[in-house]
């Protein structure tokens, strides 16, 4: 498949730019490891005149947050007919947001936090201390407070008394009109990325997730140090089967293609509870996926480029 261009596509204007850059900068080298040509693309007014100038090559969307993972970008794309790696625009948007994702995963039988989604004019409209009491005796102490459409970590808080709730949905606000609040589960933090490479969606090794800090937060995530990465996670082996099983079902009840990774905490009855659905995984130096990729023994280059190769195909079907 060499001569053929393939284009990453990072950088973007969400809050998680910086992080989407260096996703992309990590696999468009991967990339070029492996022997294919790329181009690394931001978004921007003539990105996709640029794309049909260059032929419509095939697109790995590394956008995070926003239009990246909110399926806007993918709708763009399937609009000019240009292939991509990665879940469709549709799922995209169901997986994006947490008040829906989180419910529908629940409907299919998995174990997810218990979660309550609250428009930010309900919040006001309805007033606010009505609303604060009654979330605290449905859901109790302490409760994590997120936006419903955002990621890395971004507006999210752990409340654990009433009085610092109002300020948390707040904070959660400045990030969109939506903020779901969940029990909050005490557990090992995992992460499992998804793989289909054409023969079915695969589970890649857990990757367990321990902040310095005790709080996977932005900081936590993105500089190096902060966090210490098992991969392998250390989990017995019907629990690590559990957490395969959780993040296969929720890439097919999302709908989602190619690529996913599944955030997930594991209670204390070694229950796996569903947090998200990412469909653009991080591949920075510091993300999870790549270091569940290296402990299973794969190659992020080698992977996208059989990723690359479906997406040609179902473009030259289409
Ligand atoms: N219900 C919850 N209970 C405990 N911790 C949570 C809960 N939901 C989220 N978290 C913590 O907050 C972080 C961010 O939440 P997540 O749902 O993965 O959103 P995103 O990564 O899109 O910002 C998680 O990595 C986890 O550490
Ligand atoms: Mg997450």
């Amino acid at each position: 498949m060499t001569g053929e261009l393939v284009v990453v596509l990072a950088g973007g204007l969400s809050h998680e730019r910086e992080v989407s850059l260096r996703s992309g900068r990590r696999a468009a080298q991967s990339l070029r490891d492996v022997g294919l040509e790329v181009l690394e693309l931001d978004v921007s007014s003539s990105l996709l005149e640029k794309l049909e100038e260059l032929g419509k090559p095939v697109v790995v969307p590394l956008l995070h947050g926003g239009a990246g993972e909110d399926g806007a970008i993918r709708q763009a794309l399937e609009l000019i007919d240009v292939p991509y790696v990665g879940s469709t625009s549709t799922s995209a948007r169901v997986a994006f947001d947490k008040a829906i994702a989180t419910p529908r995963v629940a409907g299919g039988g998995w174990a997810t936090p218990t979660q309550v989604a609250l428009p930010d004019d309900m919040f006001r409209e309805l007033g606010a201390p009505t609303l604060v009491k009654a979330l605290a005796r449905h859901l109790g102490f302490p409760m994590m407070v997120k936006p419903a459409r955002s990621g890395s970590a971004l507006g999210c808080a752990k409340v654990e008394r009433i009085e610092d709730l109002p300020a948390a949905m707040v904070q959660a606000y400045a990030y969109g009109g939506v903020a779901v609040v969940e029990r909050f589960i005490t557990g090992i933090e995992v992460a499992v990325p998804v793989i289909d490479t054409g023969s079915g969606p695969v589970a890649l090794p857990a990757v367990e997730i321990r902040p310095d800090s005790g709080v996977y937060d932005y900081a936590a995530r993105y500089t190096a140090g902060a966090t210490r990465f098992l991969a392998p996670a250390e989990l017995d082996d019907e629990v690590a089967e559990r957490c395969a099983q959780l993040a296969i079902g929720a890439h097919q009840i999302l709908g989602l293609r190619d690529l996913s990774r599944t955030d997930m905490i594991v209670d204390a009855d070694g229950t796996p509870m569903f947090l998200e659905a990412n469909v653009a995984p991080g591949q920075t130096e510091t993300s999870t996926m790549p270091l569940s990729m290296e402990a299973a023994g794969m190659d992020l280059g080698h992977v996208l480029a059989e990723l690359i190769l479906l997406a040609r195909q179902r473009g030259a079907e289409a």
